[in-house]
């Protein structure tokens, strides 16, 4: 046996040892943050009905317009204490000080990267662990267990970024609560929004980061407006009332109320429409098989507003102004590559989704125009991206790159190691495709050849 057969074939021992889901340690941790973030300070305007967000939509959309420009007032500077809400992983035998932190995009929270969907098929936490790295993967500033704010002046794209810049100071100071111990090289992992931060966070604090893995990501913000059409974005709270809190709306009026709008039809008596409906399926001769009604509930907003009544658990509160998809159809188009995407986990995934505040939309576009970051970039995309590539990332680019992702090279003048990749028949939402952690391996592959290991 040549001694590079015998290496391959410890490297397949050591890999197929490591692919059960005891081999490592997670805690959930608070990790407090001290922020001064310089950002917009916007005008407002009603976001209170669904008609009010999808009038935002068609304004943040129109073309030859740009809505962050007519609605800024001025600049100021934010400054404030805010709780990141994070997950903690570690391999259960070796101490690696390489900690890999990672940033979810619009739609998702720190779970995206650990989903125990068929026993932890679906995980990039289990995959990096498995290959010794620790994780951290946060909820960004505004969304999930992390701190809520304002979301049209306060939850805006600089203020996670100087969040993310915080945690990881604190990571390599050994000042996060309930992780013992200092990291000498962060590695900042972002999907799509996430990505971008990380980017964003690699131009402003070059110093801060030792590699970059963007996820979901390309320079191209051409499409932005698509996937915003796409998602026809509704307010939380009344997509997902019991999980998203209708408490959030009783301070509010709708603006739709009969005092604005004489015309409008008197409202439903929410009892006489149960009331309609179980007729309905009672009505001799008529009835749903469970597969029609299956498809009803889950392919349509019918879902979004049965899911999440648990008598166990606090709803999330969110005020007007914190927007989500309508449906699981909306994010299909944003999200998922039909055929090659797990129902089940699409389902679970528009029952477990996070919105996106009107300020981080009208600001995620703010990035700077490159980073003097100077170490290795890896650039890994689903090859059928909607919100980066327009549903085809090997379309001709009009560039010298060979495809879009590749394009996210000239964000790096320093010209450090920079690689792209492509994952075949992908979407966006690259975790719910089947084969996303075959994926997962390239990257960890690509971060040990490439200066990064454990
Ligand atoms: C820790 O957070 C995860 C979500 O990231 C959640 O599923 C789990 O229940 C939490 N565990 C505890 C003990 O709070
Ligand atoms: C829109 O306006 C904002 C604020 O002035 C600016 O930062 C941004 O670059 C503009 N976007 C485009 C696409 O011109
Ligand atoms: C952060 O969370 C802790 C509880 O873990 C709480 O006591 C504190 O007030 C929170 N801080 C902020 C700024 O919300
Ligand atoms: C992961 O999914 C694949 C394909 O669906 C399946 O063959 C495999 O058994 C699954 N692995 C685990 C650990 O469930
Ligand atoms: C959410 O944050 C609170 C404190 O801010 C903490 O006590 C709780 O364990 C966290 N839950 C999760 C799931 O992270
Ligand atoms: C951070 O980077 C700057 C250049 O951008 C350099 O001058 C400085 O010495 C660096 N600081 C540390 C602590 O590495
Ligand atoms: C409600 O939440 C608890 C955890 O907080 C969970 O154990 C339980 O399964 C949930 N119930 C439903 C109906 O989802
Ligand atoms: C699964 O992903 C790996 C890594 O990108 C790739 O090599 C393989 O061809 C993919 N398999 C399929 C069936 O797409």
């Amino acid at each position: 046996m040549t001694p590079l057969f015998t290496i391959s074939l410890l490297l397949l021992a050591t890999t197929a040892a490591a692919t059960t889901a005891a081999s490592r340690l997670c805690s959930n941790i608070t990790i407090p943050v001290q922020i001064s973030s310089r950002q917009g300070l916007f005008k407002k305007f009603p976001i209170l009905s669904n008609f009010e967000t999808q009038a935002f939509s068609q304004d943040f959309t129109r073309r030859a317009h740009n809505l962050t420009q007519e609605l800024l007032e001025d600049y100021r500077t934010l400054e404030g204490d805010f709780n990141i809400s994070a997950r903690y992983c570690r391999p259960e035998v070796a101490a690696s000080s390489t900690i890999q932190l990672l940033t979810h995009g619009i739609g998702f929270d720190k779970t995206y990267w650990d989903l125990s969907y068929n026993n932890w098929n679906y995980s990039y936490v289990e995959v990096a662990t498995e290959n010794g790295y620790s994780t951290l993967a946060i909820d960004r500033l505004g969304i999930g267990n992390s701190s809520h704010g304002d979301p049209l002046n306060t939850i805006q794209a600089q203020a996670e970024v100087e969040a993310l810049n915080e945690v990881t100071t604190k990571l390599r100071n050994g000042q996060v609560p309930g992780i013992d111990r200092i990291f000498n090289r962060v590695i900042h992992v972002g999907h799509s929004f996430g990505s971008i931060q990380s980017y964003w966070l690699s131009a402003l604090y070059p110093n801060n980061t030792d590699g970059l893995v963007l996820t979901g990501f390309s320079p191209r913000g051409s499409f932005l407006a698509t996937t915003v059409a796409a998602w026809n974005l509704h307010n939380a709270f009344l997509n997902q009332p019991f999980r998203f809190g209708f408490q959030a709306s009783l301070p509010y009026r709708l603006s739709l109320n009969e005092e604005n709008n004489p015309l409008r039809p008197p409202p439903p008596s929410l009892s006489y429409q149960l009331g309609l409906i179980e007729k309905a399926l009672k009505r001799d001769g008529y009835s749903f098989t469970s597969e029609q009604l299956w498809e009803l509930v889950a392919s349509t907003e019918i879902g979004n507003i049965v899911t999440g009544f648990n008598d166990t658990k606090a709803p999330l509160k969110y005020p007007p102004g914190y927007l989500t998809t309508s449906d699981l159809t909306a994010s299909q188009y944003v999200f998922l590559n039909p055929g090659f995407y797990d129902l089940g986990l699409a389902v679970l995934s528009e029952q477990t989704k996070q919105p996106v505040t009107t300020g981080e939309l009208l600001t995620l576009g703010g990035f700077p125009s490159f980073s003097s970051f100077a170490g290795p970039v890896f650039v890994f995309d689903g090859d059928r991206d909607q919100p980066f590539c327009g549903g085809d990332c090997y379309a001709p680019t009009g560039t010298s790159s060979e495809n879009i992702a590749a394009e996210s090279k000239s964000l790096f003048p320093a010209q450090g190691v920079f690689g792209a990749y492509l994952q075949p028949n992908t979407g966006h939402g690259i975790n719910f495709h089947y084969n996303a952690t075959a994926g997962y391996h390239v990257i960890q592959r690509w971060l040990v050849e490439h200066g990064l290991r454990p």
